[in-house]
């Protein structure tokens, strides 16, 4: 059946640096009647990252390049020039492991997402399991965030927690909330799209 205009899809981007799980949580959600959201591109910073031949498995897009060598700015330049290219609206990161430029926020700004293995405040950057197990707290997981120029700081728009259990490693705690990571990532960007546009 053919959508109506409003019914239309926005097309989104996906940024990765590795395996891509979440970036296949979020194209199998993409292609499901009624999401809001269309992937037409994921891009990759790592011409070897798994995630870029699942992608292509997946008939979707892809557009690799390495930042060596290259400042951030100019890097930024060309990841930007293929999203425009595209006819990209939303950006998720979704595992992209570079810090990125303010120009690149910026032209982003309230249109790029990113999700974060931690119950955000805490925990920013690396290490989010350990440092919660280390800590004693009795809850690990995930946070959904707008992208701004601080590291892991934009606003929250959803969280999904789950128990640290007696005996959790970095690696059985990243497991099960990586879980909820791939339900809740597609959930929120959807309900994010549906309310901005
Ligand atoms: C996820 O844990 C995500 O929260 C973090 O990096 C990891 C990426 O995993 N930003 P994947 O590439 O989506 O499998």
């Amino acid at each position: 059946m053919a959508k109506s205009a409003e019914n239309t899809p926005v097309p989104l981007a996906i940024l990765i640096s590795g395996r891509g799980s979440n970036m296949t949580a979020l194209i199998e959600a993409g292609r499901a009647e009624g999401c809001p959201y269309e992937v037409v591109l994921v891009a990759s910073n790592n011409p070897d990252a798994a995630g870029l031949a699942i992608a292509r498995d997946a008939g979707i897009p892809t557009f690799a390049h390495s930042h060596k060598g290259l400042s951030r700015e100019d890097f930024d330049a060309i990841i930007d020039g293929a999203l425009r290219k595209a006819g990209v609206r939303y950006v998720a990161l979704a595992g992209y492991m570079r810090i990125l430029s303010e120009a690149f926020v910026t032209g982003w700004a309230g249109h790029m997402l990113n999700i974060h293995p931690s119950l955000l405040p805490r925990y920013k950057g690396l290490d989010t399991h350990g440092r919660a197990i280390a800590a004693g707290d009795p809850e690990g997981g995930c946070s959904v965030h707008l992208v701004t120029p601080t590291l892991d700081d934009g606003e929250v728009i959803a969280q999904a927690a789950v128990p640290i259990l007696p005996g959790d490693t970095p690696e059985t705690l990243a497991q099960r909330v990586l879980v909820e990571e791939h339900r809740l990532y597609p959930e929120a960007l959807a309900t994010y799209i549906r309310t901005h546009g």
